[in-house]
């Protein structure tokens, strides 16, 4: 069998394994691991010329790793505009906030020309090809218009709205009539499949898609938060609570993430339950991505000022409810905070997967594990349904299903725990590629 070539804007850092960005980096990366595979993509750093942009090679672990630079002016039209001022908010169901730029277009498609161009040379007749996410969605026509034969697949790992939101964009019609080039495209949930065919038929396009809900390494994260219980870090975190139940978020800082409803959730909580004033602190963990976006700086502006509103408001001189943090936390240190916390709060608005969910469960010690606070517009939610389950934009609903997490019995907490771990272990990131693979290889190409 032939190479695995994969291809996606954000590639981990070969020798940083332990913190790659976001949930693609990490599901793909533990996919990958052991398979002798080329990972094809955005370096991360800025090119000074456009002459300048050759690929590097790095190989690590039978994986060689091929990046590219980009320019100051893609970066900008590419990344922050088109990709993230745009599809982002589109496919999270956001036409709200949309900027659409024809620059933006023009330049999103010379990205991946520009990607195309440079993969070329770098592939193999019996390579598999597999594309990923929004940044990517012309990539494969590119491909083929420079007459690349393999089979190429592509994964979108954020969720993909109806016709009816998808035709605002002015060139959907377009967009559309390049991802029919795929041989198969895989999406997180049944709702995101029987969106996009509906999309492709809305064209008079083949069908394409299908579903493969993405998992995580359960052992090796559970691993990790075990080893890590001791780590400096966790054991000062955890003598800081003074015994109070720690709730725990941990979410890049993105407006599809829910944070300013959650926190609204819980400040509801704090006044609807007031004999358990005092007894818990919120930590919320919160990277800063995607600053140059004005929509992500508005977001930091709101949280900064909702963190500080509740700790005056209903914080001591002893004891701050919300504890909420910019920085980002080390992969495994954020595995012992999970081993250690009572409740995860995981609400997004909308959400392709939502692999801290996962990774919370393959952190619980099965003798007293937490309780997941799960929404129902996670991409998880079908597979989690043992989770207590919330509308994240029912502040009250947030509410009771805090009280209802830091009150259930253990008998409880472990019979719901069971059931997700079983899930968690048999859905895991190795598995979701070898479906996504296997499907791949067996597609005839329908034009
Ligand atoms: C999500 C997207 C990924 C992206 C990650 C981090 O998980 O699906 O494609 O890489 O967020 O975002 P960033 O913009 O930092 O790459």
């Amino acid at each position: 069998m032939g190479r695995l070539v994969v291809v996606s804007n954000r590639v981990p850092a070969p020798r940083e394994r332990s913190q790659p960005a976001g949930g693609l980096a990490v599901g793909v990366r533990d996919a990958v691991r052991g398979t002798e595979s080329l990972w094809f993509g955005w370096s991360g750093r800025h090119a000074s010329q456009s002459k300048d942009q050759t690929p590097k090679l790095d190989t690590h672990d039978g994986c060689t790793y091929a990046t590219i630079d980009l320019t100051r002016s893609q970066y900008e039209h590419f990344y922050e505009n088109f990709s993230n001022g745009l599809l982002w908010p589109l496919c999270h169901y956001r036409i709200g906030i949309i900027d659409y730029k024809r620059l933006d277009y023009k330049i999103y498609r010379e990205v991946n020309a520009l990607f195309a161009d440079q993969l070329v040379p770098l592939l193999r007749d019996d390579d598999t090809i597999w594309i990923h996410d929004y940044h990517l969605f012309p990539l494969g026509a590119k491909l083929r218009r420079r007459g690349v034969k393999a089979k190429i697949g592509f994964f979108l790992h954020i969720p993909f709205p109806p016709w009816s939101v998808t035709r605002v964009l002015p060139c959907a019609e377009e967009m559309l009539q390049e991802m029919a080039a795929y041989d198969l495209i895989g999406v997180q949930t049944v709702e995101d499949a029987r969106n996009m065919d509906g999309c492709f038929e809305a064209n008079n396009l083949p069908r394409r898609a299908a579903h493969f809900p993405i998992g995580i390494d359960p052992v090796e994260f559970g691993e990790q938060a075990i080893q890590n219980v001791m780590a400096e870090e966790v054991q000062r975190l955890q003598a800081s609570l003074r015994g109070r139940k720690l709730i725990l978020g941990v979410d890049r800082l993105d407006y599809s993430k829910g944070i300013p409803e959650r926190i609204h959730g819980y400040e509801t909580f704090l006044n609807r339950y007031p004999e358990h004033k005092g007894e818990t602190v919120l930590l919320q963990i919160t990277p800063v991505s995607r600053a140059g976006v004005a929509s992500y700086r508005a977001l930091r502006r709101e949280l900064d000022e909702m963190a500080g509103h509740i700790n005056a408001m209903h914080g001591n001189f002893d004891w701050s409810p919300i504890r909420y943090l910019t920085q980002s936390v080390p992969r495994e240190v954020l595995a012992g905070f999970h081993r250690i916390a009572d409740v995860a709060l995981v609400t997004p608005l909308r959400d392709g997967m939502n692999l801290v969910a996962k990774e919370f469960v393959a952190a619980q010690s099965p003798d007293n594990p937490g309780a997941l606070i799960l929404s129902s517009l996670a991409g998880a939610a079908p597979e989690m349904d043992e989770a207590l389950m919330v509308n994240p934009y029912d502040r009250e609903g947030i509410a009771d299903a805090i009280h209802a997490g830091i009150t259930m019995s253990l008998e409880e907490r472990q019979r719901r725990w069971q059931a997700l771990h079983r899930d968690v272990t048999q859905n895991t990131a190795a598995n979701w590629a070898d479906r996504f693979l296997e499907m791949l290889r067996e597609t005839e190409r329908q034009e």
